[in-house]
């Protein structure tokens, strides 16, 4: 096929804030990739400035030859050749400063923010739906997986029933090494830390805070309501020893970091119920989600038309976000009609938050005890009188410490907690119990 080399149409210039990972592997798809593009938009696509902070220091990969380099955010959002801010250093307070300003502006925006819109994304949604402006945020979730694209557009005719996803890489990267060599947490950390793709502060990753950034924003997407960040229940995986996942492994599962969202019902307004958190899950061994591996993230979407659907890529990374900011702003070179959160309404709902007790789950419980008669007894009357039955039980080991495993039928997460709570009450743990719930087997 010919490609023309030049269409003549006005080209659509961004001013890129950062010049990161990210933005590296955007200026680079945009140079490698210009053929391409060509033939998906008239617009030709500019890197026109670039934000940095420190503008003088020597950097291994060199700004595109045609780009000013500048370090006053002003700078892009006064320039009135600059058509779309493309925000990709990260952070809430600065990163917020430089959108506002670039909406009020009248500019367009692109961001890979997940943990500004996810804590004050209904503000800036407002602001950009004011204007009319794209406030685009497709490599903010999931870095390459258009899962954006996908609740907006692909599924957008349906009820969203269920939601599961490994949403953060560096926390699947460590279990699925744990998984498949038995070491350390804190071994497989370092690992993930030196292969780049950890937050600045690790504990992000770990403490599943990046994952409930990014579960917030697909809660938006699927259902419309703002489900506010601070209520969502989050647990992370640094507690997680080899020998939860041998366990689990014994038992049929793979233990994974997953962001879950159900909806329960509508209530009598229409609005959505919706039970939502991030937790270290036990996810069945023939799930595709529990052989998702390595850094991969993974969403599984069930909708009550299109069943269910399953999309797994690179969450993180150079080029897989950068990927996924060019498809962003190659919908605003094609002149496309901004349609950002992909609801009618501009301010969204708040979601009404199924109260723990409507909940249930199995659980997998692993209680360090002492090897004496009457311990399992023990143990098991709390169960009972919580109302907590026990599926399947493990004890192994030759020492006066061991380990007890439990795996629940379903309960609530109170009985669960409360159960637990009592059986440290008692005096016979030697350690804070483990406790991580079990993905239903009809899901
Ligand atoms: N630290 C994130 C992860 C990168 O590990 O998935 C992108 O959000």
């Amino acid at each position: 096929m010919e490609i023309r080399r030049d269409s003549g149409a006005r080209p659509l210039n961004l001013g890129l804030a950062g010049f990161g990972t990210v933005g590296r592997g955007l200026a680079r798809i945009l140079d490698e990739n210009r053929d391409n593009l060509k033939l998906r938009s008239e617009r030709p696509i500019r890197i026109r400035s670039i934000l940095v902070r420190d503008p003088a220091r020597a950097r291994a990969c060199p700004f595109p030859p045609q780009a000013k380099i500048c370090a006053d955010m002003d700078d892009l959002i006064r320039d009135p050749d600059i058509e779309v801010v493309v925000e990709l250093m990260g952070g809430l307070e600065e990163a917020g400063r430089l959108i506002r300003g670039a909406l009020e502006a009248g500019k367009h925006v692109v961001t890979a923010n997940k943990a500004l819109l996810a804590e004050e994304g209904g503000e800036l949604f407002r602001l950009a739906a004011r204007r009319g402006l794209h406030l685009g945020y497709e490599a903010s979730v999931c870095g390459a997986i258009p899962i954006v694209q996908t609740l907006r557009e692909g599924l957008s005719a349906n009820r969203i029933l269920t939601l599961f996803g490994i949403l953060n890489g560096t926390s699947n990267y460590i279990l699925s090494a744990m998984t498949s060599t038995g070491m350390s947490f804190d071994l497989a950390l370092r690992q993930a830390q030196e292969l780049g793709f950890a937050e600045a502060d690790p504990s992000m990753d770990t403490e599943g805070l990046d994952a409930a950034h990014k579960l917030t924003l697909l809660i938006r997407l699927a259902w419309g309501v703002d489900y506010p960040f601070s209520l969502l229940p989050v647990e992370g995986i640094s507690r997680t020893a080899p020998e939860d996942i041998g366990f689990a492994r014994e038992f049929g599962y793979n233990i994974k970091l997953l962001g879950y969202a159900r909806l329960e019902a509508e209530n009598s307004r229409g609005r959505p119920r919706l039970e939502a958190g991030v937790f270290p899950t036990l996810v069945p061994r023939n799930y595709l989600l529990a052989s998702v591996g390595d850094s991969y993230n993974a969403v599984r979407v069930e909708g009550n038309a299109a069943g269910s659907v399953f999309l797994h890529g690179r969450g993180a990374g150079s080029l897989p976000s950068g990927s996924a900011v060019a498809a962003d702003i190659l919908q605003i070179a094609r002149g496309a009609r901004p349609n950002n959160l992909g609801y009618v309404l501009p301010e969204l709902p708040q979601a009404e938050i199924l109260p723990p007790q409507e909940t249930s789950a199995s659980y997998y419980m692993r209680l360090t005890v002492l090897d004496r008669p009457g311990v399992l007894r023990d143990v098991a009357a709390v169960l009972a009188g919580n109302d907590i039955s026990i599926a399947q039980a493990i004890q192994r080991g030759q020492k006066d410490v061991v380990p007890l495993v439990i795996m629940t039928h379903a309960t609530t997460p109170v009985n669960a907690a409360r159960a637990l709570a009592q059986v440290k009450a008692t005096g016979v743990l030697f350690a804070d119990p483990v406790c991580y719930r079990v993905m239903p087997p009809s899901a």
